[in-house]
């Protein structure tokens, strides 16, 4: 009985051992919690863009920007995930409206690449904070983060480019819009 009463002890202290080293600092809970913020206001801020090229014409941007939007709810579930699974619980942020009115689809584009860039200077702040941390967990599920934003950037850049080429040639804009509808498969 003795003995029993000893192996139990030993089990209840290993496991709140085993589930401090899992928990997550205050401050990275926080950061991270702030990043489910990010990738939801990204989800529907595209979600918008989607909307305004829908009625604009641009059906090929439209159906880029509603999978990018997809995509961005999918960055911000694997957020939600992982911070209930390492001893928290994700709050379901409140959101501003996302902005509903575009000059253009280059105007768009730019859009979308400013916030992106923001976006990875955050995760590059969650990083850093990890290393400071030693939080070698987080610092390995946050690095697919890094390698889909430098895909992000790098796509809504080289659209951008292509836009500029095509200036104010309306056939040139049709075509490119309808390529726009694939742009994003794989990525
Ligand atoms: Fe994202
Ligand atoms: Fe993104």
């Amino acid at each position: 009985m003795m003995n029993n009463k000893n192996n139990l002890s030993f089990f209840t202290v290993s496991f709140r051992t085993l589930k401090n080293n899992i928990m997550l600092s205050e401050k990275i809970e926080q950061l991270l919690q702030d990043q489910v913020k990010k990738e939801a206001s990204s989800s529907q801020t595209y979600l918008a863009m989607a909307c305004w090229a829908d009625v604009k014409g641009f059906s090929g941007a439209a159906q880029f920007l509603y999978t990018h939007s997809d995509e961005e709810r999918v960055h911000m579930l694997k957020l939600i995930k992982f911070l209930n699974e390492r001893g928290s619980q994700a709050t379901i942020p409140a959101l501003d409206s996302p902005r509903k009115e575009f000059d253009n689809l280059k105007e768009v584009f730019q859009s979308i690449l400013d916030h992106e860039i923001l976006v990875t200077e955050s995760i590059n702040n969650i990083i850093t904070v990890c290393l400071e941390e030693k939080d070698h967990l987080t610092n390995n599920f946050i690095q697919w983060y890094i390698a889909e934003q430098m895909e992000e950037e790098q796509l809504a850049r080289s659209i951008i480019d292509k836009l500029e080429m095509i200036g104010s040639d309306t056939s040139s804009l049709y075509l490119f819009d309808r390529e726009l509808a694939t742009a994003n498969q794989g990525a």
